[in-house]
């Protein structure tokens, strides 16, 4: 059995997980005679539609102290820098778009308070789309919890470690690893030592599923097991709570007399989890070209047309790069997609300069982009030999809708105006000669 100090775990994406952190809390069939163990109150917890066929249905049971709805009335409040799509407060040009990482704040900041939105889509009333936020944060949220309404949550750290408490239990996260937390679920975030920034996807569409392996098989990409999820953990603790939700777009917060982390017990599939990257089973060119970037889908949020993602979660780990009398890089293309990109440490293989641990780029629908001159030149006449990629964690949320930046984005001084000049030096080779 489960203390409720410990940060411990269970395995297995997707799978209907039980836990409790105390012995006998979980009901087992009919409850004795009509109330709970311990006198808790059950109460479903569902991301899907009740209806949604069995394999995609995510509901969860908690038993809990206090029912969620023993709480105050919302009112609204300031949203910060945090916008929601679509984005109306400016234009959307198709320019490439590059920018430096938020700088990590000096006054005191929590996770809500530093949280910048850089770009949405879709439309967050008609649960479609995507919001791509940034936080820099250097303090916990004390009594304050967060949810959003709007989304799931995947946060993609890029600096400092930090635990999640959720109402199923705490999570330690690093960089290097990613949490997803499904819509509705309250949390704080609270960093372990030093500051914290890193990128948030927050999916207004279908939860996240793991991508499909089609031709590759039963193995390699992400595998279930590696999906950690929490075990039960509550606070027993009354004084003044403030939960801020965020909902179609604006935030509101209610206030509540005790702590919402009171889940004595739950089963179920919809809660948060947690993924190490490193795990990642890359699979990679065995003869010649380079394959499309969805060979690195770890996560997918599917659209209602099959093989069209509202979002995929796409990495470029370390890895081998062979292949046979081939241009290394990706290649320059224009995609149907639309890619916001991230990098979490090291460089990235088709940007050696600009592009930082922290900073963030964009390639909108159709908008041409590729190698930056230098890498072309030296992948065009380097040696080909088995190479491997070392010190690198690049990831890629790619969508079917036109991701539009905030008017922050557009205007911020972290935006690398000069971004199209790393193309700039693409020189004429062709001569007429084969
Ligand atoms: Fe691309």
């Amino acid at each position: 059995m489960n203390t409720n100090t410990e940060l411990t775990y269970i395995f297995g994406f997707n799978n209907e997980h039980q836990t409790e952190a105390l012995a006998g809390a979980l009901p087992i069939g009919q409850f004795s005679p009509q109330r709970c163990p311990y006198e808790l109150y059950a109460e479903q917890f569902s991301t899907t539609a009740f209806t949604r066929p069995r394999h995609d249905n995510r509901r969860t049971w908690t038993y809990r102290i206090r029912p969620s709805i023993a709480m105050g009335d919302f009112s609204k409040i300031d949203k910060g820098a945090v916008r929601s799509g679509p984005i109306t407060e400016v234009d959307c040009p198709p320019n490439v778009m590059r920018w430096d990482a938020l700088p990590i704040p000096e006054a005191p900041t929590d996770f809500i308070d530093g949280l910048t939105t850089m770009a949405a889509n879709g439309d967050v009333r008609g649960q479609s789309g995507i919001g791509i936020h940034v936080y820099s944060a250097n303090q916990g949220m004390g009594d304050r919890s967060f949810y959003s309404a709007d989304g799931e949550l995947l946060f993609i750290p890029q600096l400092g470690e930090f635990i999640a408490i959720t109402e199923m239990g705490k999570l330690a996260i690093k960089p290097g690893e990613i949490l997803v937390i499904p819509r509705g679920i309250k949390f704080k975030i609270e960093p372990n030592q030093g500051p914290i920034r890193g990128y948030v996807c927050e999916n207004y569409g279908s939860p996240m599923e793991l991508a499909e392996r089609g031709p590759a098989g039963a193995n390699g990409f992400a595998n279930q097991r590696d999906f950690q999820y929490p075990t039960a953990y509550f606070e027993e603790t009354e004084g003044e709570h403030v939960v801020i939700a965020k909902f179609c777009g604006e935030f509101y917060q209610a206030k509540q007399n005790h702590s919402p982390f009171d889940v004595v017990a739950w089963v179920g599939n919809s809660a948060p989890y947690k993924y190490d990257l490193s795990r990642f089973n890359v699979l990679n060119t065995v003869s010649f070209d380079h394959p499309d970037p969805s060979i690195f889908t770890v996560l997918t949020s599917p659209s209602s047309e099959t093989g069209v993602a509202n979002v995929d979660f796409v990495i470029f780990p370390p890895r081998w790069m062979v292949a046979e009398n081939t241009f290394r890089p990706p290649w320059y293309h224009r995609n149907f997609m639309s890619e916001f990109m991230g990098l979490i440490e090291g460089t990235y293989d088709a940007k050696e300069k600009g592009f930082e641990p922290g900073g963030m780029s964009l390639h909108n629908c159709m908008t041409p982009h590729g190698p930056e001159a230098d890498v072309f030149d030296k992948a065009s006449q380097a040696e080909l030999v088995p190479q491997r990629y070392e010190n690198t964690m690049a990831f890629m949320l790619e969508s079917r809708y036109i991701i539009a930046p905030t008017k922050f984005a557009l205007n911020t001084p972290l935006r690398q105006n000069n971004y199209l000049a790393c193309w700039g030096d693409l020189k004429k080779h062709f001569n007429g000669q084969p």
